[in-house]
């Protein structure tokens, strides 16, 4: 059986699936990915060709306030247009300077080994939610993995057992990964975007964004990453500071401090939606693109 059709076995999609239309797509459940489900969706990658030729597309890198993505069917044949966002406040402020306390954790964070940071996120007391967590949830995996996961926050099942993605979208997690060839702690190191679980999962507050952030700079600084998969919509738009939709965010190649990064759809989302399963999987053939072209430049 191809990886494909394991994969799409994996999601519970039997191997005649076929794409229905967009306007077939079911009502959401989760409010952030639903957003992207309503936004205009570029053409699904086709097959190989598509998703080489989109590899090779320039990476882009993150910039505050600048939408510089290249679309997956690109309509310049020179260059990508470049175009103000949105006057939408981002999830991550670009905000005035940092006063000096705020500049001068964020430079000893950054200045952090292994031992230091795991220590530093488990005291952590930057935001309120140390109030309320029962374990801060530093992340998992092999330090010197060629692949990153990125999710949004620890849940009730990850708070409670201190490690990302244990609960069913966990499971789902770990099924994509099994279809790459990929396992949990073998290859792929994962984290997410705040360390501590926001009371009733609710959404992440730009304020508790904006001080853990520094840690998953730290982490993907120490890993080296040769791609980071970033998973649903709040972390893609966090680690990316973009307002653009998830749907608009999918099939282009990113980059987060030159390192490349593919969006896909969140593990919880997918469990709810049948139609974007497949659109996963064309993301994460596209990831695999991105890693192999990394390492053969390597
Ligand atoms: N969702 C996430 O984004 N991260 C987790 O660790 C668990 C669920």
């Amino acid at each position: 059986m191809s990886r494909r059709a394991r994969f799409l076995e994996a999601l519970g999609i039997t191997a005649e699936w076929v794409p229905r239309a967009r306007d077939d797509a079911p009502q959401a459940e989760v409010v952030s990915e639903a957003v992207a489900v309503a936004a205009p969706v570029a053409t699904p990658v086709a097959g190989p060709v598509t998703v080489a030729a989109q590899a090779a597309a320039p990476v882009v890198e993150a910039a505050p306030a600048i939408e510089t993505a290249i679309p997956l069917v690109p309509v310049a044949p020179v260059a990508a247009p470049v175009s103000r966002a949105p006057a939408e406040p981002s999830l991550v402020p670009a905000g005035p300077e940092p006063d000096s306390a705020q500049a001068g954790r964020e430079a000893a964070i950054a200045a952090m080994a292994w031992p230091a940071l795991d220590a530093a996120v488990a005291g952590c007391t930057a935001c309120g939610l140390c109030q309320t967590r029962t374990n801060a949830v530093f992340g998992v995996g092999d330090r010197q993995a060629e692949w990153m996961l990125v999710g949004e926050a620890p849940g009730e099942n990850e708070d409670l057992q201190g490690e990302p993605f244990v609960g069913q979208a966990g499971k789902l997690l770990d099924n994509m990964l099994g279809a790459l060839g990929l396992a949990r702690g073998r290859n792929v190191f994962i984290a997410n975007v705040l360390k501590c679980r926001p009371p009733g999962n609710r959404n992440p507050e730009p304020a508790e964004v904006a001080q853990c952030e520094p840690f998953l700079r730290r982490q993907i600084a120490l890993v080296r990453p040769r791609v980071i998969v970033v998973l649903g919509r709040f972390a893609a738009q966090s680690l990316l500071r973009t307002t653009t939709p998830i749907g608009k965010l999918r099939g282009t190649v990113h980059a987060y401090e030159g390192i490349p990064v593919v969006v896909t759809y969140h593990p919880a989302y997918l469990l709810r939606t049948l139609t974007d399963k497949a659109r996963a999987w064309e993301d994460l053939c596209l990831a695999r693109e991105v890693h192999d072209r990394a390492g053969a430049g390597a």
